[in-house]
């Protein structure tokens, strides 16, 4: 072997190390944020619930908070949504029968059944669109005085159910609680 051929090998022996350590470097980080998912620690998982202050809340306006990277709504719904809320029956939900409530695994949509308390006046919903994630706006906006979702025009009532428009199923319900009579705490 002549010299430069010596050479020439043991550069293409670097390259090889040299590619396959990067990629091996790179294997590790992309696998580590997976393994530490499927195993949150005592940390994390404390970290997935947050108390949510909404004693400055009005009749008929919602807060949005982000939790766990997603909007959040949270509504006090005035007598009239109540009113038009309570007033649906499972026969008009076409699209979706289901509650979608975390807290009420199995139920149907009544709007007593996803509502917060029994009164129904907070509605506690995650501000993501059940066809493909926009965020819909609210404020009695669409046709049914609830969400309107301008991405592809899903119109949700004032219980948050998918009511007209590609959206199949109802705005999810996350796991929710009132902790005291001003704190809401989500997950
Ligand atoms: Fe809402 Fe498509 S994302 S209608």
């Amino acid at each position: 072997m002549s010299h430069a051929e010596e050479n020439a090998g043991t550069r293409r022996d670097f390259l090889y190390y040299a590619t396959a350590g990067a990629g091996a470097v790179a294997t590790g980080a992309a696998v580590w944020p997976l393994v530490n998912q499927m195993n949150p620690s005592a940390d994390v998982q404390a970290l997935s619930s947050i108390f949510v202050d909404v004693s400055a809340v009005e009749v008929g306006t919602q807060l949005t908070v982000k939790w766990l990277g997603k909007p959040v709504f949270i509504r006090r719904r005035s007598a009239e949504e109540i009113e038009a809320g309570r007033a649906v029956s499972l026969d008009d939900l076409s699209i979706d029968k289901a509650a979608q409530n975390a807290n009420k695994p199995g139920a149907d949509a009544t709007d007593a059944n996803r509502t917060l308390d029994e009164a129904g006046e907070w509605l506690v919903m995650m501000g993501v669109c059940t066809h493909l994630g926009c965020v819909p706006l609210g404020d009695g906006a669409g046709e049914f005085g609830g969400w309107f979702c301008p991405c592809h025009g899903s119109h949700y009532d004032t219980a948050g159910r998918i009511r007209k428009g590609p959206a199949p199923r109802n705005l999810d319900v996350p796991v929710a609680a009132f902790e005291n009579e001003t704190t809401i705490k989500l997950g």
